[in-house]
């Protein structure tokens, strides 16, 4: 079956005075229905940058974003409204996101409004009321604010809120770092009861690799604007193949401590996307590195169906890498 979504040597770089900032930069990944897909990497690696080009709230530079068998990268303005009705976004600070001088039915009926999914005050409230039970919440919820709301209940309406326009596939950038972990869990459980249900797609971002070990089947690893290493959340957390990946998954607090922590240690800051480094962006940082590293950059490459690593360790030029 062809991948709900499928993103094709995407890049948005940002004009600034010191030279193109290269937040994606050529990046390549799919998505299926009905499936959970987790993105992780360091601040500031471009993951916020590439959701938000692939939903079009950002002008790609260039590339494909085929969505549903069309390139909605080309499409224009009009176009795109359909687009927002079928790509939600969940945000990380439900504080931030919601309107402060807004009622929560207010902010709930304003995307059925738009969308044309509900009109009249009794329509739309039988609408809200029943979505507000979804994410475990009460009508009486309905006149509050977001200031009379826990942290815990804000981010539910933020969810409510993107369920409410009936998407396809909901983005969700950090959707529970801002919160305490006890209602970290109960919201993700929420969320994938949700996604069951209703069959939805999920494109989660998230520094913290135990969430997505509990949340996503795929997994995406991000370094300076690329994927680096792509597969089955399982395969890849068992055993690491890209060095970054396994420096990041060495810097994360164990589940097991009696389980012994590898030698490698990730040093070095990120580089920035202005200047990147030539060859593969991670090579200064990389205790593997050979020549070939800093003057050719890796493709994607499969190591089987579902698995990929832009790494020369497993490229053709592997031969020639200094053994350890
Ligand atoms: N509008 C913009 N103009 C110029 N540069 C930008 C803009 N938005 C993002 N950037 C730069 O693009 C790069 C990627 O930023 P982005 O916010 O996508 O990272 P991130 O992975 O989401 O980070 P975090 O985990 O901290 O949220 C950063 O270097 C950032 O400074
Ligand atoms: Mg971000």
């Amino acid at each position: 079956m062809p991948a709900l979504l499928d993103v094709i040597g995407l890049t948005k770089h940002f004009p600034s005075p010191s030279g193109a900032v290269r937040a994606v930069d050529g990046v390549d990944l799919q998505i299926h229905r009905a499936h959970t897909y987790g993105l992780v990497g360091e601040s500031g690696c471009g993951k916020s940058t590439l959701i938000r080009t692939i939903q079009r709230l950002l002008e790609p530079t260039s590339g494909q974003i085929i969505y549903k068998g069309q390139d909605i990268a080309a499409y224009k303005r009009a176009q795109l409204r359909t687009l927002r009705k079928e790509m939600a976004m969940v945000f990380q600070d439900p504080h931030m996101s919601l309107n402060p001088r807004m009622t929560v039915f207010d902010i709930l009926a304003r995307p059925l409004q738009i969308h044309g999914i509900a009109r009249g005050k009794d329509a739309l409230t039988l609408r809200i009321v029943h979505l507000l039970q979804k994410l475990g919440m009460q009508s009486e919820h309905l006149v509050r604010f977001p200031h009379e709301l826990s942290g815990g209940q804000k981010q539910r309406i933020g969810v409510a809120r993107a369920l409410a326009v009936e998407p396809d596939i909901i983005f969700l950038d950090e959707p529970t770092s801002a919160l305490d972990v006890s209602v970290q869990t109960k919201i993700l459980k929420l969320l994938e009861n949700i996604r069951k249900e209703w069959e939805l797609t999920y494109f989660y971002i998230s520094h913290d690799i135990n969430l997505v070990r509990v949340v996503a089947e795929h997994m995406g690893v991000m370094y300076l604007g690329k994927i680096v290493e792509v597969g089955r959340t399982e395969d890849i957390l068992r055993d690491p193949h890209h060095p970054y990946t396994v420096g990041l998954l060495q810097a994360v607090p164990e589940p097991d401590p009696d389980k012994p922590l590898g030698e490698l240690q990730l040093g070095g800051e990120v580089p920035s996307p202005v200047n990147p480094p030539p060859g593969c962006n991670f090579h200064p940082r990389c205790p593997h590195a050979w020549d070939v590293c800093s003057q050719m950059e890796p493709e994607l490459r499969m190591l089987s169906a579902e698995w990929s690593v832009a790494c020369h360790r497993y490229g053709d030029d592997a031969r020639a890498a200094p053994s350890r």
